[in-house]
């Protein structure tokens, strides 16, 4: 028998009036696997992130999480179910240091954010935070403020927020967007590095990045998955050569 895939899918459509941003999409994600999602501009990627997260609700369709339903649960269920994931609109706090943002986010994990909350959460949320500094290697940068840091550093603030929820999957929508070559290395191998301990879903643009870290792609084309296989069979595909890899004699 095979393990229940984390993420399954199964016919989920999102309509924006007249657009079918997503047009039935079945897809799953296997743990243990990082899996990449791929496709052209406007193909839909963002747009099922928003939906598995809970932030939009499908028009039609289901999505299980860890064998549970998830299709019509809040963001908050869903987050506290162990679904995480970074925003394109940047989630850190910029007046506040690097430490503090991580305090936060762990604190508001355990369902309370008061000031006279618990000594044991407290407690907690420091250990969170410093294991946190420690595995993204941003403990010189603990007292910085947020707004200081470079953009490769904000970047993985940026995740050790998702991370300071404790998730089980990790959804990253194009986590090295914009940056140069040593930041992109750096962050590439954090997220490979985390990929042992947590499932993730990333969506990225770099193709080069999506065969080097993934073991899973799915491609997505017009709110469909157009193929899904390792990155040798999607270098191999020729409807994916053809539609989204420009390449003409496919
Ligand atoms: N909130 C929205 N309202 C209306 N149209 C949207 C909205 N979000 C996305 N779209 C449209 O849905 C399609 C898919 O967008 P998106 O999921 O962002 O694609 P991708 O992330 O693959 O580039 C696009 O045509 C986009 O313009
Ligand atoms: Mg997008």
């Amino acid at each position: 028998m095979t393990a229940t895939p984390i993420l399954e899918i199964d016919g989920v459509e999102k309509h924006f009036g007249g657009l079918a941003a997503l047009g039935g999409v079945h897809a799953t994600v296997d743990s243990g696997k990082l899996t990449a999602v791929i496709g052209p501009n406007g193909a839909g990627k963002t747009t099922l992130f928003n939906v598995i997260t809970g932030i939009l609700n499908p028009s039609a369709g289901s999505i299980r999480f860890m064998g549970k339903d998830i299709t019509n649960s809040s963001v908050h269920e869903i987050s506290r179910l162990g679904l995480a994931r970074t925003l394109q609109i940047k989630s850190v706090f910029h007046g506040m240091t690097v430490r503090e943002n991580l305090w936060i986010a762990a604190q508001s994990r355990q369902g309370i954010f008061r000031p006279f909350t618990s000594m044991k959460a407290c407690r907690v949320a420091n250990e969170r935070a410093d294991a946190l500094l420690e595995e993204l290697q941003l403990t010189h940068l603990a007292s910085q403020e947020a707004v200081n840091l470079s953009y490769g550093d904000v970047a993985l603030l940026e995740i050790g927020i998702a991370l300071a929820t404790e998730p089980k999957l990790l959804l990253l929508d194009e986590p090295i967007c914009g940056m140069g070559p040593a930041e992109t290395e750096r962050t590439v191998e954090k997220i490979r590095e985390l990929s042992k301990r947590i499932d993730i879903v990333i969506i990225e643009h770099d193709i080069e990045v999506v065969f080097d870290i993934s073991d899973d792609i799915i491609v997505m084309a017009l709110g469909t998955v157009l193929a899904r296989g390792t990155p040798a069979e999607i270098s191999e595909n020729a409807d994916v050569r053809a539609a989204y890899l420009g390449d003409d004699d496919a």
